[in-house]
């Protein structure tokens, strides 16, 4: 059976969502591997929306198996916040359907308030975080001193590590922010009693996964953020702090990256970016706020409103190559239905630089300064969000596609047109 992965190929907010829950239908397991509550992926079925954090988008169907892996940022309390909202809205979430990996860190309340604190002491120079803690979560990782899920099941190990951890956090807290420090007590408190909810979830996730593998069941990994936020390979500083793409599976999952058979990056027709850093095909002008309006762009998870701006071809061929992307799933398309003419940004120039680039450029002081070089493709003035066909589209849109596809070097394979689960077009010659 195969192994597929979706990925943002973009700065997050590609629609993910929604494309993880249709392919979720023919997978046995679907994993989470990296991020955590700072992801927010938005699935419509019959005009209800389910916006999902930590939980898998697999879980809106019966039967399958949601996997939040070793690499995922759990915040327990934010995870069954969402189990209560999905199970009051009928979806069935029990230790049969959602696993959490025994090897997965734990984001505290401590890791949100450093969050947010940090982000004030960086004034000018801040990050834009979704303030859920993500950063001192996985600072605290590769310092080895977070708490790990198995760690919170041992009464004992919890208040040892706990204790030694909040003697560190607290001075922080204290003497640079000058801010009121936790209680260990009622910390331990709150934490205890989240334990005990999540220990029937609790598995060796990585062991479970390969196994199901073996036997041939069908997996899914379900990547969160996008290709530009990846802490290595986006606009650092102003990424997250996980590797979002494929590089992630084997780290966050515990499943080799190599037996991955299909890899789907998932673009939208235009770029959004929430928070700050470079994104040299943002229009702030009166299209940009088109987009905004048209494509309800504000973010699902605080509800920023998002910075948008016109396809990047060249940011988005580094993602594709960097993720080793079989083929592309383009969202959002009904919403240039509004435009005369497309714009999409072909090549830069960059400061020093003779001649356009069309190679995303390594280092960040030379992405912030680039210009965008755009080529202008007619718009088509039709509502397409009916179309469930290639054929049906008008051929304006099928010419945007075609041309996108010829310069990306990877096949698309489908479009989306709607936020509702069938609104998607599969690409057919
Ligand atoms: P953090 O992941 O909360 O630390 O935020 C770091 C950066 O990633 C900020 O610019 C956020 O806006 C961005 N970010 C984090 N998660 C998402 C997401 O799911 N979609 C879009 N942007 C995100």
């Amino acid at each position: 059976m195969p192994t597929r992965s979706i990925f943002g190929a973009q700065w997050g907010d590609e629609g993910k969502g929604k494309i993880i829950d249709l392919l979720a239908r023919e997978a046995d397991y679907v994993v989470r591997y990296q991020g955590g509550p700072n992801a927010g992926h938005t699935v419509v079925v019959n005009g209800n929306k389910f916006i999902l954090r930590l939980v898998p988008s697999g879980i809106l169907h019966p039967g399958k198996v949601n996997v939040i892996g070793n690499g995922v940022a759990v915040d327990p309390l934010s995870l069954f916040g969402e189990v209560k909202e999905l199970t009051e809205r009928g979806v069935t979430v029990d230790p049969r359907c959602l696993r959490v990996s025994a090897g997965a860190h734990v984001i505290f309340e401590h890791h949100k308030k450093i969050d947010a604190l940090s982000e004030r002491w960086r004034g000018a120079g801040r990050i834009g975080t979704t303030g859920r803690g993500i950063g001192p979560c996985y600072a605290d990782k590769a310092a080895r001193t977070g708490l790990r899920v198995a760690d919170l099941l041992e009464p004992a190990r919890l208040r040892a590590r706990l204790t030694a951890v909040l003697v560190e956090k607290n001075a922080l807290i204290e003497s640079v922010h000058r801010e009121a420090p936790f209680d260990l007590e009622q910390s331990l408190a709150q934490y205890s009693q989240v334990a005990e909810r999540l220990a029937p979830f609790v598995a060796d996730t990585g062991s479970e996964v390969r196994h199901a593998w073996k036997q041939g069941k069908s997996i899914l990994f379900e990547g969160a953020q996008g290709a530009m936020l990846d802490i290595d390979h986006g606009t650092y500083p102003y990424v997250t702090s996980s590797n979002t793409g494929t590089a992630g599976i084997g780290t966050g999952a515990g499943f080799p990256p190599t037996q991955v058979e299909r890899v789907l990056g998932v673009a939208k027709a235009y770029c959004t970016r929430v928070g700050e850093g470079p994104f040299p095909s943002e229009d702030k002008e009166k299209d940009g706020d088109t987009i905004r309006e048209v494509g309800r762009e504000f973010g699902s998870v605080t509800g920023r409103p998002r910075r948008c701006g016109w396809l990047d071809l060249v940011a988005l061929r580094y993602a594709l190559d960097l993720n080793g992307a079989t083929g592309l799933v383009l969202t959002n398309l009904d919403v240039l239905s509004v435009f005369d003419q497309i714009p999409v940004c072909v090549a830069y120039d960059v400061p020093g630089q003779k001649g356009p680039v069309s190679e995303y450029p390594a280092h960040l002081p030379d992405i912030e300064g680039v210009r965008p070089r755009y080529e202008r493709m007619p718009g088509w003035r039709v509502d397409i969000g009916a179309a469930r066909r290639y054929g049906d589209l008008p051929k304006a849109t099928r010419d945007y596609v075609e041309w996108v596809e010829e310069r990306i070097g990877v096949p698309i394979e489908l479009l989306s047109v709607g936020p509702e689960r069938d609104a998607v077009i599969p690409r057919t010659a």
